[in-house]
């Protein structure tokens, strides 16, 4: 096997990462809405990307061992959809763990472009892929992937190899349908008729199963969710206190989405860098959904952005779906 890291150094690319001043526009604007809220993207700093890996080991957060266990069962039919010799890009990497089964059982997968705006888990990752599959070229990119990215010369359009696009954890369901929508469509103009997506997609289910994976009893998702708040804390001139909210998580039926708040156990006046927000009492800050699929529903979106969906595997509970999805 050919070593396509001739490069052992590991050159992490920096792409449109959020900095303190966009970070300050993005907290001062979700504060200022009649219903607050704050983007869920900034919950990954270190600690929150620790956070969530210990959220992904508990019993209740059934997502990431149900669809390792889907990715192991199903791999053989996987690859064979894929086929050999293909570049990957995937969104929001994080730890890097399901990529290794994809690195493992593709037939001699070229090259590996991991994205994600955690800047410490996305370079500790690479270094371990690098190390674990020196015949892929490993091309780790920092950034936000709501922003338009400069991708390297294997993920361009005109590309000659087979491209797969790898968005696993349901990370999809963080987007309004509208937001998935429109980036599903992003995703199909990166690719050719007859590339893919290999796309994590959680299930509708149970409200007490959905309740529980988000409130696991450890506390995990609780200090995650509190994270976001610690990290506005430390980074600005403020009066905040994180200790004055509580983590709560429910499943709105209606919406079909999981939502997670933050809940101030006052009414208190929070400065800023010098602006003033009132919280009653019992007021939330919204600070991500997860959206719940049907199957037919997902169908339907990948249809309409431009996809045809050429396999769906579930778990024997059919709590979450893995879907091979080719651009037509
Ligand atoms: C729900 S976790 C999923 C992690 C991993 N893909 C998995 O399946 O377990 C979301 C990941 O996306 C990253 N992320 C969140 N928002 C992002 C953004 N706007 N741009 C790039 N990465 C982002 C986080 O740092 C985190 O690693």
């Amino acid at each position: 096997m050919p070593n396509r890291n001739t490069n052992t150094a590991l050159s992490l690319f920096d792409d449109s990462l959020p900095q303190q001043q966009e970070f300050l526009a993005d907290v001062l604007e979700g504060l200022a809405q009649p219903r607050k809220t704050l983007p869920c993207k900034y919950f990954y700093d270190e600690r929150g990307s620790q956070l969530f890996e210990a959220i992904c080991e508990t019993p209740e957060y059934y997502i990431t061992r149900t669809e390792l266990g889907i990715l192991t069962q199903n791999m053989e039919h996987i690859a064979n959809l894929v086929g050999p010799g293909c570049d990957i890009l995937e969104f929001g990497s994080g730890a890097g763990i399901k990529i290794r089964l994809l690195l493992d059982g593709l037939h001699d997968p070229r090259s590996y472009i991991p994205i994600d705006i955690s800047r410490e888990i996305l370079e500790s990752s690479a270094r371990t892929l690098l190390e674990q599959f020196p015949q892929v070229q490993v091309i780790p990119i920092v950034g936000d992937y709501h922003k338009d990215i400069q991708l390297p010369a294997a993920f361009r359009a005109q590309s000659a190899h087979r491209k797969l696009v790898f968005f696993p954890g349901s990370t999809i369901s963080n987007f309004t349908p509208e937001e998935a929508e429109a980036f599903l469509q992003r995703i199909r103009a990166l690719l050719c008729e007859g590339d893919g997506l290999l796309i994590g997609v959680d299930c509708i289910k149970p409200t007490h199963i959905l309740n529980a994976a988000y409130n696991d009893l450890a506390g995990f998702t609780a200090a995650f969710n509190l994270n976001l708040l610690q990290r506005v804390e430390d980074s600005f001139n403020t009066n905040l206190k994180t200790k004055h909210f509580f983590h709560h998580a429910y499943f709105n039926e209606a919406e079909s989405r999981i939502e997670m708040h933050l809940v101030s156990k006052l009414d208190q006046l929070i400065e800023i860098e010098g602006r003033h927000f009132k919280f009653r009492k019992g007021e939330t800050i919204h600070t991500e959904n997860s959206y719940k699929y049907s199957l037919e529903g997902f169908g339907a979106l990948a249809q309409r952005t431009g996809f045809e969906i050429s396999a769906v595997w579930q778990d024997p509970e059919k709590l979450f779906s893995l879907q091979y999805l080719s651009a037509r």
